[in-house]
């Protein structure tokens, strides 16, 4: 499984790329996953204003950088989306990265980690609905992650696992929400890759 782990926000200091790395650790324990970090800040893409619908327009010649994500994207089997809440929703830079897509997630799962401080749970409500419309097969289980955490710092050892034990430990904490949805992710990644041919 080629797996994609998507960086959601591109703000200087921002702490998604914490999560993003965390996500990372957890998924190169999966058997035969090739995990991938795309970091949307590698991408500085400018906001949408193609005159057709992507989906309608086969002709289209996308700016290198907006041909480059398109590209990244069309490689992998399974996507975690790693997002903050901005505003009850996800950040623009995310949806704008999207609305460049036509069907390079057809048929390949995704599933979201989010955080904010009622642990991001809108913003992943709206993403959710966002991936459905690019034919992703959207999980059920995702991560919600309280942000007042991570922002407060020592959330994560330098090499990007949970410091403290117990909440790493804990059946009811993150590690485990992580471990289920990434188990969940590879058999659909499976499942879907077979249905796929
Ligand atoms: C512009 C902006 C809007 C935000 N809106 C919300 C919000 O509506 N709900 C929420 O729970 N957190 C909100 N937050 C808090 C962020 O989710 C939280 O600070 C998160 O850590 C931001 O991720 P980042 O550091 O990667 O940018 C907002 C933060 C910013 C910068």
């Amino acid at each position: 499984m080629k797996l994609q782990i998507i960086v959601g926000a591109t703000r200087p200091g921002r702490s998604t790329d914490q999560l993003a790395k965390w996500v990372a650790l957890e998924a190169k324990n999966l058997p035969g996953a090739e995990v991938e970090i795309v970091d949307l800040a590698d991408y500085e893409m400018p906001i949408f204003n193609e005159a057709i619908s992507p989906r309608f327009n086969p002709d289209r010649v996308p700016e290198p950088t907006v041909q480059k994500w398109i590209d990244k994207i069309a490689e992998a089997d399974a996507y975690v989306y790693v997002t903050p809440e901005y505003n009850h929703s996800i950040p623009g830079v995310l949806k704008n990265a999207i609305d460049f897509l036509t069907y390079e997630m057809v048929r390949k799962p995704a599933t979201v980690v989010s955080h904010g401080t009622v642990g991001g749970a809108r913003a992943t409500m709206h993403l959710k609905e966002i991936l459905s419309e690019s034919r992703a097969i959207v999980l059920p289980s995702a991560v919600a992650f309280t942000a007042g955490m991570i922002v407060m710092g020592g959330v994560f050892d330098e090499e990007g696992n949970l410091a403290d034990e117990a909440v790493r430990n804990n059946p009811y904490g993150p590690q485990t929400a992580l471990k289920t949805a990434l188990t969940e992710l590879q058999w659909a990644s499976d499942a879907l890759s077979a249905a796929r041919g």
